[in-house]
């Protein structure tokens, strides 16, 4: 009854006072699910829940973020977006096109972005001129994760070239121990493909390849050894490595049951998490080549009426480009901050070294967007290669119908 005749009496008053007060909302789609990306993201709840805000966890398990784009998909159509999305690359401008993405320009712009981040990640950022993505991270897709133990008791280097690659892998093989801890799915099988790619077809190739889908390039005898060194993974790999997700395959490297992975520096974030240390239990190199495949990640807000929710996304935007978000998140995540005013002083010698070597890429021209990640293509095409990959990985395909195979999808799909 005393509220009643309260709101009855200043009715305008309260309404005014209670939007006023409304702690921002969001409502947070990402496919951060193993040990280290929920770590990583606990980072920005907390920073969310520091200033007022009300997280809603929208967790889609599987990695590589395939279901988590199908999820978002059945979403927006039903007209009921979620307030923040993790998306990345052309999805980015392909869903502004779709004319459901809000402008975090102000924030940007408030915040000085453009100050603090490298024009190529600034770039995957923008539609038309507008910012209308936040990004998190720097992950380098390319490389080779291995079990320190299993390599010195096997008398095996980090190798260099895919000759040495295969060489430790029959040696390894012949010891009884899994050369290569990897898990069959289609993303994974794209992860492996594209690190083979960059190192047999060159960052020129590459870029050709999955950039500029240049015929032939995609024909060529270049693309046809990729294929072959394909078919020599498949070897290296256990028998029940269908569907295994990619962080139980970190695990068996962990563990001494395999001795390598190839999977991005998300990986980095497995080792860590489970109190392993880089250089003494677990080795980190780069895969056998030159170049850089990178792989931002990033949110956007997708657009969503109330104050309360509008409010939740300038926050989020301007949390996760801060500076100490950055810096935290990332020494979870595995990854290297997408600022470039952040000190390094607290990362390991895998994230130097990504450093080192994306500055070194970035000034040679060999820093190139990860088409396994969603970085380098519209979805029809990714998709289209990545079909390709992995019907060739899952079979006896030649590698010479392989490449025929690879060059009419990607034709079709355009
Ligand atoms: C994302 C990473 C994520 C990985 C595995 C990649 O595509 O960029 O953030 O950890 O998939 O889920």
């Amino acid at each position: 009854m005393k509220s009643y005749i309260l709101s009855a009496v200043s009715g305008i008053a309260l309404v005014a006072s209670t939007a006023a007060i409304a702690n921002p909302q969001a409502e947070v789609l990402h496919w951060w699910t193993s040990g280290g990306e929920a770590k990583s993201v606990a980072v920005l709840q907390e920073e969310f829940a520091a200033k007022g805000g009300e997280w809603t966890d929208m967790p889609v398990a599987g990695g590589g973020g395939d279901a988590a784009m199908t999820a978002l998909r059945a979403r927006v159509l039903s007209g009921n977006a979620p307030t923040a999305v993790q998306l990345k690359g052309p999805a980015i401008q392909e869903w502004y096109e779709e004319g459901v993405l809000a402008d975090i320009s102000a924030v940007a712009e408030a915040q000085g972005w453009a100050d603090v981040l490298p024009a190529s990640i600034a770039g995957h950022m923008k539609c038309e001129g507008t910012w209308c993505a936040a990004p998190v991270n720097v992950h380098r897709v390319d490389w080779i994760w291995a079990n320190a133990d299993v390599l010195e008791a096997n008398g095996i280097e980090m190798p260099t070239t895919w000759d040495e690659f295969n060489a430790a892998a029959e040696k390894l093989q012949a010891a009884g121990v899994i050369p290569l801890a990897h898990g069959g799915q289609a993303w994974q099988d794209a992860t492996v493909f594209e690190a083979v790619a960059l190192g047999i077809l060159g960052p020129d190739g590459f870029h050709k390849a999955f950039v500029e889908l240049d015929t032939d390039t995609l024909t060529s005898d270049g693309m046809v050894a990729v294929f072959d060194q394909m078919r020599k993974m498949r070897g290296y790999v256990d028998d029940n490595f269908s569907g295994r997700d990619w962080n139980l395959a970190t695990a068996m490297v962990m563990n001494g049951e395999a001795a390598f992975q190839i999977m991005g520096d998300w990986a980095k974030g497995e080792f860590m998490a489970a109190g392993k240390v880089p250089g003494e239990d677990f080795l980190c190199a780069s895969t056998p080549g030159d170049g850089f495949l990178y792989n931002v990640d990033s949110f956007a807000m997708f657009d969503v009426d109330g104050d309360d929710k509008q409010e939740g996304q300038a926050l989020l935007a301007e949390l996760i480009v801060g500076q100490n978000f950055q810096k935290v998140f990332n020494l979870n995540k595995g990854s290297i901050p997408a600022r470039t005013d952040v000190s390094l002083d607290e990362f390991d010698s895998c994230a130097h070294l990504s450093a080192k070597d994306m500055n070194e890429s970035s000034a040679n021209g060999s820093l190139l967007p990860s088409y396994a990640h969603g970085m380098a293509l519209r979805g029809a095409q990714s998709g289209a290669i990545t079909d390709v990959v992995t019907a060739h990985f899952n079979s006896d395909m030649s590698s010479a119908d392989a490449v025929k195979m690879l060059a009419d999808a990607v034709a079709n799909s355009m």
